[in-house]
Parts: structure tokens; sequence; C-alpha cells
């Protein structure tokens, strides 16, 4: 299908290989800006590889990523993060010995150099993401759920205009699900900010996603509206035999 849109991200045959095996195999599609596109795909399938690519912690073997029209391939990630793409990691990793408020500075003062205004947005940012009450606690302690959100409030603190979310609703009870939906819904909304998510909770996919990506040993298999592409044989294929593994 023709796309005439002016995109926030083109991805053109994206690949990357680790010792022969195509982690990440031709990967093309377009974002537009203000969309929230869910990437989904059984474990191994190079959902964590191609954000790692997107954000220049690796470097692809063929292909190009253009990030608001400009080539950002072989950037390195301060550079793609100063541009305005932040990730979070599927393993979180708050500095633990510091409280939350402090964790969330550390990002805003990528962006903002004064001291005073990088703490005015970190406690902006922890009222976004329902954090506020945690301000003066020390990392360590918070709950796995709020921990969570502290790694999406550390990648927002960096202002980004796309974030990358890798599986932040894992190990989630439902109703903590449903509160992380509502609260990307509103930076959705509130801020204008473009998402992606890796994410294996179907119920949170469907909620948020306009778009969903399928990838499957590496290669984008589907893509197009949720409800159309969760019913796509080939991705039901590929899921049960995730579930048979
Ligand atoms: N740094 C690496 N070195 C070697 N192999 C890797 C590395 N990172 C990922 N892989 C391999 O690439 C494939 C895709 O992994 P990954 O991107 O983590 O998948 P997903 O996030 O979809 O579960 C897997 O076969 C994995 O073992
Ligand atoms: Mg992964």
């Amino acid at each position: 299908m023709l796309m005439s849109f002016n995109p926030l991200l083109r991805i053109e045959n994206l690949s990357k290989s680790f010792k022969g095996v195509k982690a990440v195999h031709n990967v093309s599609f377009r974002m537009r800006e203000g969309e929230i596109i869910g990437l989904i795909g059984p474990n191994g399938a190079g959902k964590t590889t191609f954000f790692n690519l997107l954000a220049g912690a690796i470097q692809p073997d063929h292909g190009h990523i253009f990030f608001n029209e400009q080539d950002i391939t072989k950037l390195k990630p301060h550079e793609i993060c100063t541009l305005g793409m932040a990730r979070t990691f599927q393993i979180v990793r708050p500095f633990k010995e510091l409280t939350t408020l402090d964790n969330v500075v550390i990002g805003a003062l990528s962006k903002e150099h004064d001291m005073s205004r990088a703490k005015k947005n970190a406690l902006e940012i922890l009222q976004l993401l329902d954090l506020q009450d945690k301000a003066n606690q020390q990392a360590e302690y918070l709950t796995l759920p709020e921990r969570k959100r502290l790694e999406v409030a550390r990648a927002l603190a960096t202002k980004p205009s796309l974030i990358l979310l890798d599986e932040v609703m894992a190990g989630l009870r439902p109703n903590e699900v449903d509160t992380m939906v509502d609260i990307l819904q509103n930076l959705n909304k509130q801020l204008g900010l473009s998402i992606i998510v890796i994410e294996h909770v179907m119920r949170a996919v469907m909620r948020l996603s306009n778009h969903i990506i399928v990838l499957n040993h590496g290669e984008k298999i589907a893509e197009g509206k949720p409800e159309i592409v969760t019913k796509d044989p080939r991705v039901l294929e590929c899921y049960l035999g995730e579930v048979a593994a």
C-alpha cells in the first residue's frame, strides 16, 4: 500500500545477524507521528534486537533507519536520544540507591542543565506516571509496577517524541496493566507522544495499539489493524508454535 504521509520513523530493509542467526531480517515499515504501534511476536522473534538497532545500541548489517527523515542508522545512542528517541529496557535497571525523583532527574539532566528546572521537569513526569507519592523513596523499595513506571519516567525525562517500551507490562496483574495502559494513552494524547510497545500482554496490545507489527524469526510476517492482524492465520500459527514449544 502506498503511504503518502511524512513519517516520523521510516525503516528500510533492516537486518542484523548474530553468528548466522537472522535476529532481524529485512524489516521495513513506516510510522506516523502520534501513532502507537504494538510490536509483537514469540520469544526470540527479534523484537528487542529491533529496539537495540533503533536506539543505536547495535549496528545493522544492512538497511537504514530514518527518524524525522534524518538518516540515524550510524548515530550513537546519545545522539539518537538527543534527537528525541528514548527507550526502556526489558530488565528494569534503576539506580537502586537513589530516590525515585533523583532517578528521573538524571534523565532530565540530559536535556536540561539547570538543576532546579531538571527537578521541576522530573516532578511533573512523576505526576504523569502516578509516582509523585514515591518521589523521596529509594528506588530499591518500589514495587514491580512502580519500577516499571519509573523505567518509563526515566525515558520520558529525556523529552522524547518517540518512546520505545520493551515489555513494560510483563509480570503485572490485570488491574496494574490497565493502569499502565491508561497512563500511556494519556501520554499519547496529552503530550502527542509516539509509542512503540513490545508486549506479550495481549489485553494491553489490543487496547493501546493503532497498528500492530508481527515479527517471527526476525521477519515481519504481518502488519495492520489489531483486530485483523490477530486473526491472521500466519500470526496464530507462530504463536501456536510457542505454546507447543
Ligand atoms: N547479543 C546477542 N548475541 C547473540 N545472539 C543474540 C544477541 N541478541 C539477541 N540474539 C539472538 O537473536 C534472536 C532474537 O532475540 P531477541 O531480539 O532478544 O528476541 P525477542 O526480544 O523477540 O524475544 C534470538 O535468537 C537471540 O538468541
Ligand atoms: Mg525481548
